[in-house]
């Protein structure tokens, strides 16, 4: 595999993945544009040389089927903005007339392509897609962290197609940061997990053990560890099947000495709703017909005592409901915490994963700084468990 820092891109027509599922709002406008700034240096470094780009992307889930809220026509303003220039767009990302518009293509311009996920063979993984897709480029740059973890054509068969062929500075700036919270850590190391589903995490708290030295758990999964421990949980979200698997993983945490906090206390609601009356209880006595919806004052001054120590911070999964502003206080809280931690140049931070990060644009950061923030969710997730990503294999891949 080429390096991008030692390619020279003159003359040639780069097909660039990327990862512009962004989220927009009812009215089809952008409103965070985190994804399409962190292309920026590969893209510089590209028209610089004096090369042309043909961004691919996918944009939803429409399995196949032309939706016209998931075209990428509705970014080409922001992403115009953002890159500070025109922007082509092309209505097909296969076929002649997408063939016709790269053709026309001159040093300096970018064309994007109509969202990848229009065709089956996309997310199929059907070689006659990435055949068609390979037409559209003399090198291929693969960008896409974010959707670096699924198996899709454009990811892992397209690069077959090329003789140069590369990641770019996105991917290799998240796989180095992460690669330094997990191997080149400073301690204390502290993973703050949150989210709704314990299913969905255990995975990576199995795979955090050898790295951290505190884990501090929030969320709805709390109450399956509360549960697991024999608390009353009332009627909070607990997943009864995955009860044994959480008291291994808290007998392994044991034996490596990982301590583990869960949130002492818990805003309580009994019914979900944003105006619904609330109250605070300890986690381990969550009173019958009533919920979790948050973490409490006292856990989130637990979690700051932890977090306040560390040096090492990454941070996945709210600690609560925070999409509901009444039961956001937890997740935003510790979000600031983190913030401000971040401002210390010396500590290693990285926070990622969807809910996460969108939290970091819900408060004001001003006297703080900005934490990195991860493109991936997913992505993020399976690089940690896994320690590869089927996207970067397929890079690495030798072809001939
Ligand atoms: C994401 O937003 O996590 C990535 O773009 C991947 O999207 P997907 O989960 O629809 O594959």
């Amino acid at each position: 595999m080429y390096k991008i820092q030692e390619f020279n891109f003159a003359n040639k027509k780069v097909l660039l993945r990327v990862d512009l599922n962004v989220p927009l709002d009812d009215h089809g406008r952008v409103v965070d544009t985190h994804r399409m700034q962190a292309i920026l240096p590969t893209v510089r470094k590209i028209l610089q040389d004096k090369g042309s780009i043909v961004l691919l992307s996918h944009f939803g889930r429409p399995r196949g089927v032309y939706t016209s809220k998931y075209s990428l026509k509705h970014i080409v303003p922001a992403l115009s903005q953002v890159l500070g220039q025109e922007i082509i767009f092309s209505e097909n990302c296969i076929g002649p007339l997408a063939e016709a518009r790269v053709q026309k293509l001159l040093p300096g311009q970018i064309l994007l392509m109509e969202n990848v996920r229009f065709h089956i063979g996309e997310q199929n993984q059907e070689k006659y897609f990435a055949q068609a897709l390979s037409r559209l480029g003399d090198v291929f740059v693969n960008d896409a962290f974010g959707v670096m973890h699924r198996a899709d054509s454009s990811i892992v068969q397209l690069p077959q197609y090329f003789q140069f062929k590369m990641l770019g500075y996105l991917v290799e700036k998240e796989i180095a940061i992460i690669d330094k919270i997990l191997y080149h850590n400073k301690a204390p190391v502290t993973a703050v997990i949150g989210g709704a589903k314990v299913s969905d995490k255990l995975l990576l708290l199995d795979c955090l053990l050898d790295s951290v030295d505190n884990f501090l758990i929030g969320g709805a999964m709390a109450y399956t560890f509360f549960y697991a421990l024999g608390g009353a949980v009332g009627n909070s979200l607990v997943e009864k099947k995955y009860t044994n698997q959480v008291k291994l993983f808290l007998e392994k945490a044991e034996k490596k000495k990982v301590n583990i906090q869960l949130p002492e206390d818990s805003l309580v609601v009994r019914k979900i709703d944003p105006l619904a009356e609330t109250c605070v209880v300890s986690s381990k006595h969550i009173p019958e017909n009533w919920s979790g919806v948050d973490i409490g004052p006292k856990a989130i001054q637990q979690f700051n005592v932890v977090l306040n120590q560390s040096q090492t911070i990454l941070w996945n999964g709210p600690m609560g409901i925070c999409e509901i502003p009444s039961f956001s206080f937890g997740t935003q809280t510790i979000a600031k915490t983190i913030a401000r931690s971040a401002a210390d140049k010396k500590k290693m931070i990285l926070v990622g994963g969807g809910d996460t990060d969108a939290v970091f644009r819900q408060i004001d950061l001003s006297p703080y700084a900005v934490p990195p923030l991860s493109t991936g969710g997913g992505a993020l997730l399976k690089y940690v468990e896994k320690k590869t990503l089927v996207g970067i294999e397929a890079m690495q891949k030798n072809y001939i």
